[in-house]
């Protein structure tokens, strides 16, 4: 049965990029734009061409170099907004406008001072509008998460009249649990009148370290694009993050779902952002932190080093990480000691490693990690090898 494909929609150059300290200039973002292109996203959200100048500048600029990718600029409701948008996307071989409005009832009393009506009507003129420069219009109702069912329907309904073809459902303050956003989706899918000539698009935050599992219920329940950063980065607690949907997807095969990317430059982008913007991620981050693929309790790295599958679910290899690494901590064993000895050009025979294993007990309680010349230190001076 063939796949499913679920677009790859990267916002890091735009809700990624607007956090406190993830500011990157014009050819940080060029940098950047093009391993994405090279990662295989479908979309780059490339920044908000009315926000500053430099930031129409990046836009245009990612434009022209951006080879396989959409390339597309996000605006508020508002026609200046739509109107500079589409003048820095020109540069772009497949632009999008991604317009929209808040549709909560918070957004709409407390941001519009509106009424449901008035967001309607605003919602149709910008996807109208958008449509007089570009054929690809994504419209987003801020705050769908905390939008009701039937309200938000109606939004895409009259955003699919506009001429709209995505729909992006944001839970913009994460609030969402799985099984809530999951249903949102689907009852979108069942009650929006025109819903085949659009795909529903999950754009989920972090704030309850949900991101992640609400797009997959998203995709699930019939959703057919991502919103997501490199490493997760965003407002607040972040965005979904790009390499934990990618890996998720492609290690449930029987969920028939597919993406366009490259997983073995997951990696490489993720130290890149992280170089670039300055901020890290921890070292326990899903896929790509340093930690991922590394072992340290005896028991753990006796079954890695017999067969690798008895504690990796993924091969490093499949998203760049050149091998998984054995950690020597107090905590390793003996068959750990002695697969990192063997490494160095240590054959220990089983009476050394019994002798060498005691002393390397000792000197790793005072240590958080036992290094190469350690441990050549430590078999060096014991008694058992000379
Ligand atoms: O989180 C959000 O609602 C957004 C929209 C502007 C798409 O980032
Ligand atoms: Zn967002």
């Amino acid at each position: 049965m063939s796949k499913d494909k679920v677009q790859i929609f990267d916002t890091t150059l735009r809700d990624g990029e607007q956090v406190p300290g993830c500011k990157l200039n014009t050819s940080q973002k060029l940098v950047i734009a093009e391993r994405l292109d090279m990662l295989g996203v479908d979309i780059i959200e490339a920044g908000f061409p009315v926000s500053s100048p430099g930031d129409f500048e990046a836009v245009a600029a990612i434009g022209r170099i951006v080879k396989n990718a959409t390339v597309c600029g996000l605006t508020r409701a508002v026609e200046n907004d739509i109107k500079v948008a589409a003048e820095a996307l020109k540069t772009a071989v497949r632009p999008r406008i991604h317009t929209g409005i808040g549709t909560s009832d918070s957004h709409i009393k407390f941001k519009f001072n509106s009424t449901r009506e008035k967001v309607l009507e605003r919602a149709y003129n910008a996807v109208k509008y958008a449509k007089s420069f570009v054929e690809d219009v994504e419209f987003y109702a801020e705050d769908a998460g905390r939008t009701d069912n039937e309200f938000l329907a109606k939004v895409c309904e009259v955003a699919i009249s506009a001429g709209a073809t995505v729909l992006n459902i944001p839970d913009t303050t994460g609030y969402c649990l799985p099984s809530e956003y999951g249903a949102k989706i689907k009852y979108l899918k069942e009650h929006v009148k025109g819903i085949d000539k659009a795909i529903l698009s999950c754009h989920c935050h972090n704030d309850l370290g949900l991101a992640t599992a609400n797009s997959i219920e998203g995709v699930i329940n019939g959703a057919r694009q991502i919103e997501c950063t490199i490493n997760g980065v965003g407002e607040r607690a972040g965005n979904t993050a790009l390499e934990e949907v990618v890996m998720i997807l492609k290690q449930h095969p029987y969920l028939n779902l597919d993406t366009s990317i490259v997983t073995q430059e997951l990696y490489g982008i993720s130290q890149l952002v992280q170089e670039q913007m300055g901020v890290y991620s921890q070292p326990n981050k899903a896929i790509v932190g340093s930690n991922a693929f590394a072992h340290s309790s005896g028991i753990h790295q006796d079954g890695v080093i017999k067969n690798r599958e008895t504690y990796e679910i993924i091969d490093p290899k499949d998203v760049g990480v050149t091998e998984s690494a054995i950690v020597l901590t107090a905590r390793s064993g003996r068959a750990a000691l002695a697969y990192r000895a063997k490494n160095i050009g240590y054959e220990l025979t089983k009476l050394q490693l019994d002798d060498i294993y005691q002393n390397f007990l000792v000197f790793a309680d005072k240590k958080k990690e036992v290094n190469d010349s350690d441990i050549h230190q430590i078999i060096e001076t014991s008694n058992v090898y000379q």
